[in-house]
């Protein structure tokens, strides 16, 4: 007798092999052809990923998965797949409708959860499974069983927001790339990532724009504790032109990204700069400003030679402002 976590696994594998039955179909036609034009990836890693298609019907999936196959209603409701109609106690609809589905994975390779990715403008741009008995998108990392050989191998992980930004970077053979699925990198995300990773190195490459930013600046918090103490080595990849990793690679190149990550600044550098950015240090209200709460930021730290380091470094920055930032007058 199966548990009912094996009856889950069960069914979410026969309906990620569905979902990619149904991509290379005529009615996966327009799905398929997103995948190779507009996000290049050709047909080794879209098998790789087993990237599929959800069908446009309503019962396309109730029917195959329930009908065909037999399993239990509430078995395929449990996994996260069909939904009740309110006015009716018997009749269910797909949650998956006409969308690119990406398969989310456990550590060991077995589907737990999908994200699906619209092709028109329809909101949200990605449906993603609900919380499962087998899916907790905040102790998830996606592309994580993909990746964590080469995790091991380099002891350096890399951290991006989106689906296609870990495909892409797999893709271009950066293989020690994960998402952390639009949220904040967590606590439990991140111990997940230590598990592979024994020099701790950890490089946050979110998106460069606001909501990026945020979740940076989010993720820093939650792991701040583990960075004062030398837990981990983070370092912080700001991509330019508010790109993310996947249309950075399409833009520039692979080795351009490369460098970029060699040389991603230590996260306490990157938070200074943050804080000076924009400001003129001239105004008094704008200096003392940014002075307090760079002694917010430093005053955690554990190491005296770290600590010597950076109180040294932001007092020059302070005395002299940055000509880079705050341009002087004439
Ligand atoms: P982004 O808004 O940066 O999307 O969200 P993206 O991945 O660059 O999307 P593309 O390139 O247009 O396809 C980053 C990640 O946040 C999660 C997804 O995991 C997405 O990849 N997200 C975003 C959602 O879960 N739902 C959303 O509606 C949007
Ligand atoms: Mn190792
Ligand atoms: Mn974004
Ligand atoms: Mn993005
Ligand atoms: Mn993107």
């Amino acid at each position: 007798q199966l548990t009912l976590r094996e009856q889950l696994f069960e069914i979410l594998a026969v309906t990620a092999a569905f979902y990619q039955h149904a991509l290379h179909q005529p009615s996966g036609k327009a799905a398929l052809e997103y995948l190779r034009s507009e996000r290049q990836l050709n047909d080794e890693t879209i098998q790789k990923f087993q990237l599929g298609y959800a069908p446009a019907g309503w019962e396309t999936l109730y029917r195959y998965l329930v009908e065909q196959k037999k399993f239990s209603v509430q078995l395929v409701e449990q996994a996260g797949l069909i939904r009740r109609r309110k006015e009716s106690q018997i009749s269910y609809y797909d949650y998956f409708r006409d969308r690119l589905i990406i398969p989310i994975h456990d550590i060991q390779g077995r589907v737990i959860g999908f994200g699906g990715r619209t092709l028109t403008d329809e909101q949200p741009k990605y449906l993603n499974s609900p919380e499962t008995p087998l899916f907790n998108k905040g102790k998830t990392l996606f592309a994580l069983d993909r990746a964590k050989d080469a995790i091991s191998k380099q002891d350096l992980a890399v951290v991006v927001e989106g689906y296609f930004d870990a495909i892409a970077l797999h893709a271009a053979g950066i293989t020690n790339a994960v998402a952390s699925l639009g949220t904040a990198l967590s606590l439990d995300q991140v111990k997940l990532l230590l598990r592979y990773n024994e020099s701790k190195e950890l490089v946050l490459n979110f998106d460069a724009d606001k909501a990026g930013n945020t979740a940076a600046q989010r993720a820093i918090s939650e792991i701040a504790n583990l960075a004062y103490r030398g837990e981990i080595q983070l370092r912080i990849l700001n991509l330019p032109n508010g790109k993310d990793a996947d249309e950075y690679l399409k833009t520039y190149s692979v080795e351009k990204y490369q460098n970029l990550l060699t040389d991603a600044p230590l996260w306490l550098d990157w938070q200074v700069e943050q804080l000076l950015a924009g400001k003129d240090l001239r105004q008094a209200n704008q200096y003392q400003q940014v002075a307090e709460e760079i002694v917010k930021i430093l005053s955690s730290i554990i190491d005296d030679n770290q600590l010597t380091h950076y109180v040294n470094q932001c007092a020059e920055r302070l005395s002299k402002g940055d000509s880079r930032q705050i341009p002087l007058i004439s």
